[in-house]
């Protein structure tokens, strides 16, 4: 079922007064949840405030990971980068991308990232690429898996409807998210510079 048709379905449930949630869970395509990666503990503190108007799409330079088993544990090797070499708090992204089409939860929609920088960290959600986008693009699952995690950043009121979609190049001075991964946001209905 589409997302259009799920979305029409809880507004007539809503309007029957028969749905209490306020968000259309059906709008979301799969997020791997944290502990599907065994993520370690985050140790982060500073939320964010929904809605969030901006996006910063980077890529992660790493491996890339194309099936689930592979995108887990790349997963986790980032997370265990960012907080064990780093000394981070937690994976530095809100989600990850991988070339397997799926989403993986990062610090999430509510929890302030480390992904573009101390002006634009508070005000961002960060989504990364996980691979090297200079020379090849990633494939279209993992471009359709992006959008639909930002549709659903709508649906839930976690971005506002206008929301705006930026390169993680036009907002600190670095190659990320890669040039073509860079052509190709720029397509995007909600890219600005
Ligand atoms: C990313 O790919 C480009 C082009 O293949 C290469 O020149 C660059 O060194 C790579 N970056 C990293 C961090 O591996």
């Amino acid at each position: 079922m589409s997302c259009c048709c799920s979305l029409l379905a809880w507004a007539l449930l809503t309007l029957l007064g028969l749905g209490a949630a306020r968000e259309n869970p059906n709008c979301c395509g799969p997020i791997v949840p944290r502990r599907e990666w065994r993520a370690l503990a985050s140790e982060c503190h500073q939320s964010l405030k929904s809605p969030m108007r901006y996006v910063v799409v980077s890529h992660t330079v790493g491996s890339p990971c194309d099936t689930p088993a592979s995108c887990l544990k790349q997963v986790h090797n980032v997370q265990s980068y960012h907080m064990r070499n780093l000394g981070w708090c937690d994976v530095g992204y809100n989600f990850l991308i991988g070339e397997d089409g799926l989403v993986y939860e990062g610090r999430g929609w509510n929890r302030q990232g480390a992904h573009a920088g101390s002006a634009w960290n508070p005000k961002s959600i960060g989504i990364s690429f996980m691979g090297n986008y200079t020379e090849r693009a990633p494939p279209l699952r993992a471009l359709r898996a992006a959008q639909s995690l930002l549709a659903c950043g709508v649906a839930r009121g976690a971005l506002t409807p206008n929301y705006e979609v930026k390169g993680h190049r036009d907002v600190q001075d670095t190659l990320s998210p890669g040039d073509r991964l860079y052509e190709i946001i720029q397509t995007w209905p909600h890219y600005r510079d």
